[in-house]
């Protein structure tokens, strides 16, 4: 065995068996394969932790079983549903992808690698996911946890790694006839490294850290639709724009330019001006 195949072996060794005794097996949305469940759990973790994501995973579900539930709901409905997961752009981008699985591809999720990618909010990560988890279909895709592996295991102390640098050795070590445990395991595996060594991920030359939220538009975004959401789901008329901007606390020019861009985004309804 050539030094290559025989470092890919031992990789791959290590992997599995870190799966076999230590995978988290009992992640709800690893029982399932069906593709929007998936969908929605992928899409949920992004950003947010597992243990977050377990019980809101289950409500999700439970208050939209379906693409075509999740299609045929309101925006602030499904706005109000992922309160608490934060990156509300997550929530609109799969509804818009659920309403396109209805319109054009007869409610029935595509297995082809460039119609999942068509869909809002499904980049290559997710799309890989989905093949993976749901059709069982192997195709070699990147997220932090297995970027994190890939650069530990086989680029030393190299830094500036590219992405481009990592997928021949994805491609290669990719289990053909069981991607779905495969990509488990390197997850879970990629949890425990991060859980082990200091930052794994920096030495990509895609590392970025996430923004600050406090003082962000990001937070004042997070905090109008959160008025506008409370106010309406109490019945109560929707908030003035002035009521809006005298609750955010921030200058008039501030408030007013991000609400905007909510109501333009598709977020919510633009608000009376009073
Ligand atoms: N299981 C399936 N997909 C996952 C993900 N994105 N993160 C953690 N565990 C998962």
């Amino acid at each position: 065995m050539n030094p290559q195949k025989r470092a890919i072996a031992k990789f791959k060794e290590t992997i599995w068996d870190y799966y076999e005794k230590n995978g988290r097996h009992s992640l709800p949305w690893r029982k399932t394969r069906d593709p929007y469940e998936i969908l929605v759990s992928e899409i949920m973790l992004q950003q947010t932790q597992v243990s977050r994501v377990t019980t809101k995973w289950s409500d999700f579900l439970a208050k939209f079983p379906t693409a075509a539930a999740l299609a045929d709901a309101s925006v602030p409905d499904v706005l109000k549903m992922w309160q608490g997961l934060g990156y509300n752009r997550r929530a609109l981008n799969l509804k818009r992808a659920a309403e396109t699985v209805m319109r054009d591809f007869g409610g029935k999720f595509p297995k082809m690698a460039d119609e999942l990618e068509s869909l809002s909010g499904i980049g290559q990560s997710t799309r890989g996911a989905i093949m993976a988890f749901a059709f069982g279909l192997p195709t070699p895709f990147i997220e932090t946890n297995i970027r994190a592996i890939y650069i530990h295991h086989f680029f030393g102390d190299s830094t500036r790694i590219h992405d481009r640098d990592l997928m021949p050795l994805i491609e290669e070590t990719l289990d053909q006839k069981n991607p779905r445990d495969w990509y488990y395991a390197l997850m879970d595996y990629g949890v425990h490294l991060k859980q082990t060594l200091p930052n794994p991920s920096r030495k990509s030359a895609h590392h970025a850290r996430q923004s600050s939220f406090k003082g962000s538009n990001r937070e004042v975004r997070s905090r109008i639709l959160k008025l506008v959401l409370a106010k309406t789901q109490a019945g109560a008329a929707a908030p003035t724009r002035a009521e809006i901007i005298a609750h955010i606390g921030k200058t008039e020019h501030d408030v007013d330019k991000n609400i905007d861009s909510l109501v333009k985004e598709g977020f919510m309804d633009e608000p009376i001006r009073a």
